[in-house]
């Protein structure tokens, strides 16, 4: 099967959340079941094109973007590390040379992003066409690229060297759906036919996200809860009419993690290594952590770790509650995230009120995030809503027992402990209220305090799970072919 997949960003060139972890690991299990895939990013000012030692495709790229005329860009090639993988990066300055993704240093999106999305969803597939390759499914992520189903639907439909081509658009989050103002039409240039309200059109403006799932193919979101949670208003963020409409089409698929880097048996972050057999090097990985985050060094106190985008997503908000609470608490915290600035500055007020009990480090970094994971003895994860999570399944890898709001991937990857059956790999609640949560830490602790065999009962579980990329990869596999059917009457092998 040839696969274009397409992302606004993919590890490990470029990322801000999960969605790089799955655009940059799927196609090297894709790769490995004799696929072949390529991908498909932007090439960003803050990518490091000698060390990714690119070449370059020789010849400039005309993208027709209708009002604004065909823009030229060059491409670059390179291999995803330790595979075979082509990666194409789009290489655009006007839109693409700046250090961060999507956002001014203020956290304002940048005024283009419509602009530079739709770009780069035009640029996939005339990609296609420099290099000859017509693919069988072409897989695309989030609002960024679902204008390129939209595009594949409607100018490329009967486009011959595209009349094979279906498209999957996989939703990683619903709330992000790229909407913008109706002018974006004479950019997209498919015929205003289409801005109706069953395709693009949403309260008066052009919004891709519907575009993308009114003409994909087949789409999905990563995982089965979430799949059942859009089709509700609580959770469809106003387009659970639309999946509702298309839900014969509509899939999940867990995400998987990458055992090769998310492993505490050989983490080249950590302090020491450990795994369920030989738990003592998490001891010594909690005693590091709090060195490093300048908290009292103790290890008869429950560390909880949380490593996330500080957005209300996450539950920050909820958190926030019942911080000073947990505080009165015999615990400590370590939190590792950035986003909004009223968190930031919450955070720091914290640290700087409880100091050696609650610390943070308000920036991104990966290799504190392994720490974190390898040094806490709980992970919190409040979040409001969870498309798949990731943090949860490193945190079960790690014996970071997670407690998590029973929502969509938290809910299907996480088993609540059963203190009389002896079964559960972490902690659930339901209700998203500071009682509930609040509530669940106690339960936590309170099995930290009094019943470490307990504990000692969950770590095992938690770390005898496994999430890999290679059930998923063979879903998406799956679908791919359910999608080339339902697009060309044909199978493909
Ligand atoms: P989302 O994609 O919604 O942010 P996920 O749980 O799927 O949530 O993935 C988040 C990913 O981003 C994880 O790999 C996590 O470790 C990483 N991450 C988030 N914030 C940070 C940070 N501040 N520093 C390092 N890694 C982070
Ligand atoms: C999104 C979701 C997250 C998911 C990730 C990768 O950012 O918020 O839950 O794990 O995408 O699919």
């Amino acid at each position: 099967m040839k696969i274009l997949m397409v992302a606004s960003e993919a590890v490990p060139y470029a990322k801000t959340g999960g969605l790089a972890d799955v655009a940059g690991v799927l196609p090297k299990f894709l790769r490995q079941l004799g696929h072949d895939v390529r991908v498909v990013i932007p090439l960003y000012g803050s990518i490091d094109r000698w060390k990714y030692r690119m070449d370059d495709v020789p010849g400039a790229m005309g993208v027709w973007m209708g009002v604004m005329g065909e823009l030229w860009c060059g491409i670059k090639e390179s291999r995803l590390p330790n595979s075979d993988v082509p990666v194409y990066f789009i290489d655009y300055e006007r839109f693409f040379a700046r250090s961060q993704l999507y956002n001014e240093p203020n956290g304002q999106g940048f005024m283009d992003n419509d602009n530079r999305f739709v770009f780069l969803s035009r640029a996939a597939l005339q990609l296609c066409k420099k290099l000859d390759f017509a693919p069988d499914i072409v897989h695309c992520n989030d609002w960024h690229t679902a204008a390129v189903p939209i595009f594949l639907n409607t100018v490329y439909r009967d486009d011959p060297f595209f009349s094979h081509t279906a498209s999957l658009l996989t939703i990683h989050n619903m709330e992000y759906q790229g909407r913008y103002y109706s002018g974006l039409m004479d950019v997209l240039d498919i015929g205003w036919e289409h801005f109706n309200h069953l395709e693009l059109e949403w309260q008066g403006q052009v919004n891709l996200l519907k575009g993308g799932i009114y003409h994909s193919t087949l789409f999905n979101a990563v995982s089965h809860g979430y799949a059942a949670e859009i089709l509700t208003p609580q959770f469809g963020h106003g387009l659970e009419g639309v999946v509702q409409d298309r839900r014969d089409a509509l899939r999940g698929v867990l995400n998987g993690i990458d055992y090769e880097e998310w492993n505490p048996a050989h983490d080249v972050y950590i302090t020491a290594p450990y795994d369920k057999e030989q738990m003592a090097g998490k001891a010594v990985c909690k005693h590091a952590l709090q060195e490093e985050m300048h908290l009292v060094p103790r290890s008869d106190v429950p560390l909880f770790g949380l490593v996330a985008r500080l957005v209300d997503q996450k539950g920050i908000r909820l958190l926030a509650e019942v911080f000073e609470s947990l505080m009165a608490l015999d615990l400590q915290i370590a939190l590792l995230g950035s986003g909004e600035s009223w968190a930031h500055d919450f955070f720091n007020a914290m640290a700087a009120k409880y100091p050696g009990k609650f610390a943070c480090y308000l920036g991104y970094s990966n290799p504190l995030a392994h720490r974190i994971e390898a040094g806490s003895d709980f992970f919190l994860m409040p979040s409001v809503f969870e498309p798949c999570g990731l943090n949860q399944l490193y945190s079960l890898r790690y014996g970071s027992l997670p407690i998590v709001h029973a929502v969509g991937g938290l809910n299907d990857t996480v088993e609540n402990f059963d203190e009389y059956n002896h079964t559960g790999t972490g902690f659930k609640y339901n209700d998203q209220t500071p009682g509930a949560f609040y509530d669940t830490i106690g339960w936590a602790l309170s099995t930290w305090y009094h019943r470490p065999d307990d504990i000692a009962g969950l770590r095992w579980r938690a770390m005898s799970q496994v999430f890999s990329w290679q059930g998923s990869a063979s879903q998406y596999v799956d679908i791919y072919r359910e999608a080339i059917w339902r697009r060309t009457g044909q199978s493909v092998d």
